[in-house]
């Protein structure tokens, strides 16, 4: 017999299950030639004394291993190694040829990868981010034991089994009393289709509206990745301002009256990238235009859940719009786990045709995580979660702007938002951006350089700090950093 105790060592420390070391072991000696086709591997009994474990273990790794077509069960005799094991080819000594170039040998379309965010991986950096939440704040416990509880169910295997492409119908109908309550949305859950993030909504709203050549208004600056989306779709971008009061909606209301204007892109609330929220007054001119020259709209509102002030303002897709306003959202911001759950609300017959739409790209959503998400909204997790994290992002927003003010005043100026999870840093010119983000890389602190908030037009120099998903710790940390960075000669 082989020396099996010195052949199969196992770690009961070790994260993978003890059955599960054997089963690969045995798998590792039958593919290195050690166990040959044909030959008998000690019983359960034998095997369990030698490596000092419970025989039930081993009885599970030969299962393991039988369910895998290794080993067969040979009545009265035992476990022996299969004998059609796949061919194992002998290894060439001659460079393989990668079965991959670079480039295929055909042309294909160009889409931009301009934003594409490369930050090198390692433990010790430190990142601003563009304003994401803080993992470790959402309610990881609650999320598993809400999909242990699902998948433990037999009556709720239907669930595993299928994935509309409007959305689980249990998450749609709690959308309905959550948009209610939060935002004051008249809706039903015709009216709602879930998402792959409030991206796939943004994709899939202007994909059933652009074509070729229309004229679409969007904020300049704006979230970079719906103009690369518009843009993709064949839109021609007509930029209007944006200031503290949000989009300029004058300037809206000239484009309308003497271009035709396809469709309008508003991120009310938190503005992305100046975090700026479309004031009251403005909201209700731009109700107006929209009602008047029947404006196709996206209002994107990807952060709502978020605000410091005791009465955020009401999107416009909770007011009379005439249907125009199609309202996309997100949760992938409040739960801070990375859970792509957005939503779209719009007529019931623009979802069942974006419904269709989506079905080219991605069958359905994930059944289960939607499941779950119902269940925590109907329980009030997510509720008492964001009430939670609302409470910190409000503290580390005021820490981070104390700090900016602190050890920043010469170089930056910033506004504290209202909301959101970022504050919009804007830097003099002679602190160029992307130099500093160079240097503070030295220091192990990572952060956007400005470049990808231009479009078509002059660098800003300005970032989005990200202040949700630092603590105080590491907010004092990343504003010390900046400021030595900007202190010594860029
Ligand atoms: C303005 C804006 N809209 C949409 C999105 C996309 O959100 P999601 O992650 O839900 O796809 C983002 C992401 O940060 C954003 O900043």
């Amino acid at each position: 017999m082989l020396p099996f105790k010195t052949l199969i060592i196992v770690d009961k420390d070790a994260q993978q299950a003890v059955y599960l070391q054997i089963a690969n072991r045995i798998i590792s000696l039958i593919q290195e030639g050690i166990l040959q086709p044909g030959t008998y591997l000690p019983g359960s009994r034998i095997l369990a004394d030698l490596l000092q474990l419970h025989r039930k273990t081993v009885v599970a790794a030969y299962d393991e291993l039988v369910s895998q077509d290794w080993i067969m069960a040979i009545p009265r005799k035992g476990m022996m190694v299969a004998t059609n094991l796949p061919e194992i080819k002998p290894r060439s000594f001659q460079q393989p040829q990668e079965a991959y170039q670079e480039e295929p040998g055909f042309s294909y379309n160009n889409i931009s990868t301009q934003f594409q965010v490369k930050t090198k991986p390692g433990p010790k950096r430190l990142i601003i981010n563009d304003g994401f939440p803080d993992i470790r704040l959402a309610p990881m416990d609650e999320w598993i034991k809400e999909c242990r509880s699902i998948i433990r169910q037999p009556y709720n295997r239907r669930i595993l089994v299928t994935s509309p492409a409007f959305g689980n119908l249990h998450l749609r109908n709690e959308m309905v009393n959550y948009l209610a309550g939060t935002r004051g949305l008249n809706i039903k859950a015709d009216n709602v289709m879930v998402t792959r993030g409030a991206q796939m909504s943004i994709y899939l709203a202007a994909a059933m509206i652009i074509k070729q050549g229309d004229n679409v208004i969007v904020g300049n600056p704006n979230y970079f990745f719906a103009n690369l989306t518009f843009q993709q779709l064949g839109a021609n971008l007509l930029q209007v301002p944006v200031d503290e009061n949000g989009l300029d909606i004058g300037a809206v209301e000239k484009l309308c009256a003497t271009k035709k204007i396809r469709m309008l892109y508003i991120i009310s609330h938190h503005h992305h990238p100046t975090t700026v929220t479309l004031s009251a007054e403005r909201r209700m001119k731009l109700l107006e235009i929209i009602r008047k020259y029947n404006l196709a709209v996206i209002e994107d509102d990807y952060d709502y859940d978020f605000h410091y002030s005791s009465s955020p303002i009401l999107p416009l897709a909770s007011a009379d719009h005439g249907g125009n306003v199609i309202y996309v959202g997100s949760f992938t911001k409040s739960l801070g786990l990375s859970i792509r759950i957005g939503f779209m609300i719009a007529p019931s017959k623009f979802i069942d045709k974006t419904a269709a739409l989506r079905r080219l790209m991605d069958l359905g959503g994930d059944n289960l995580i939607e499941e779950a998400l119902a269940n925590m909204l109907s329980n009030g997790t997510i509720n008492r979660h964001i009430k939670k994290a609302n409470k910190s992002y409000w503290e580390r927003r005021d820490l981070a702007g104390e700090l900016l003010e602190k050890k920043l005043d010469k170089y930056a100026q910033f506004k504290l938002p209202l909301g959101g999870m970022a504050i919009w840093l804007q830097f003099n010119k002679k602190y160029p951006l992307t130099k500093v983000a160079v240097k503070a890389q030295e220091y192990g602190l990572y952060m956007a350089n400005g470049e990808r908030y231009s479009y078509m037009s002059t660098p800003i120099n300005a970032m989005r700090f990200g202040f949700a998903s630092l603590n105080e710790k590491e907010l004092h940390t990343a504003t010390d950093i900046l400021a030595k960075v900007l202190k010594d000669r860029l």
